[in-house]
């Protein structure tokens, strides 16, 4: 089958041709849009790095909602930015926390909407970090105790989905078993397991305020050289009891979307991370690059890896492009 029998281009000569034959399809069933969310009142402010992203205090979240909402993109995934921060990261599992108090308002906003919590404490430790702190050293298991309480106190608040991303050993485990002591055995458990130390979190940490104050997250989250330790990170999560696995970041990561992708049974997210999203936005405000073309670009090269489920900051752009 060589050239001239064989003609690749007979199947590219038109969009209609090209359309039919196309390999990888896109959705707004896909995605997962990121919601900001502060605590105050009358608060909606855009990220500087993220252009188009925004905080908002819960008061101000009807319009936002109702654009995601009409856009038909499925579920959101919350983060918050608390009142206050503390050692025990209290404010993460505070019955009347802002991420609590986010999820009763979009609930109510927008019953059929999926919300999704971020489950991690860094945002409200005064630290930063994603566990507990002693002399030092980010501790596992009594951290697991803030972070359990925090996804069953989101379930509690009415969370459709809790998904923890602080890469504690055992965390999907004790998280399943507080839901499951709790009548909230139907909650979905979206599990971060593939998550990355990287420096494509830089702008997402900025919005979230949530950088460590001392150290950095190389004893918990995966050194991107490594891609067997991606597969014991996913078996490990589902036999704990994930219901669906996260590899994060993205773009740089597209390896390994695809080959984890092909041991798991579960669906495979996929972050499409800040930084990820910054680039392409800074870049195309320089007018070096077509940022539809290129975020479109990049969403399908995720699908194509093998992601079912793509979280991202392009959701709401690429629901309106993809019309
Ligand atoms: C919290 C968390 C982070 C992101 C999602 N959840 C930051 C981090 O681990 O430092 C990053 C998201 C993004 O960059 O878009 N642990």
């Amino acid at each position: 089958m060589n050239f001239p029998k064989s003609r690749p281009r007979r199947l590219r000569s038109s969009e209609t041709i090209r359309r039919m034959v196309r390999e990888t399809k896109i959705s707004v069933n896909d995605f997962i849009y990121p919601v900001f969310l502060k605590y105050g009142r009358g608060i909606k402010q855009e990220i500087p790095s993220m252009p188009g992203v925004f905080h908002f205090s819960t008061d101000r979240l009807d319009q936002e909602i109702e654009e995601i909402v009409n856009l038909r993109i499925p579920a959101v995934i919350l983060f918050g930015i608390p009142e206050y921060k503390n050692e025990k990261a209290s404010g993460a599992y505070d019955p009347h926390g802002i991420v609590q108090e986010g999820i009763r308002k979009i609930k109510n906003l927008a019953p059929e909407l999926l919300v999704i919590t971020d489950v991690c404490l860094c945002e409200y430790t005064n630290h930063g970090h994603c566990g507990e702190v002693k002399s030092n050293k980010i501790l596992n298991d009594s951290s697991l105790e803030l972070i359990s309480k925090t996804a069953l106190s989101h379930a509690i608040a009415g969370a459709d989905m809790v998904a923890p991303s602080d890469m504690m050993d055992g965390r999907v485990g004790a998280i399943r078993s507080i839901l499951d002591e709790n009548s909230f055995s139907h909650i979905p458990i979206m599990s971060y397991s593939v998550k990355y130390a990287s420096g494509f979190y830089g702008p997402f940490r900025e919005a979230a305020d949530s950088a460590p104050k001392f150290g950095d997250r190389n004893t918990y989250q995966m050194d991107h050289c490594n891609t067997r330790e991606a597969f014991k990170e996913v078996k490990m999560d589902i036999a704990e009891g994930a219901d669906i696995i996260m590899v994060k970041p993205a773009l740089a990561y597209l390896d390994i979307i695809n080959q984890v992708r092909k041991i798991v049974d579960v669906p495979v997210a996929a972050y499409n991370v800040s930084g990820e999203f910054s680039m392409i936005k800074a870049a195309s405000r320089m007018g070096w690059i077509d940022e539809r073309s290129v975020a479109m670009e990049t969403l399908n090269s995720i699908k194509r890896a093998g992601a079912d489920i793509i979280i991202t900051y392009f959701a709401k752009d690429a629901a309106r492009w993809l019309k």
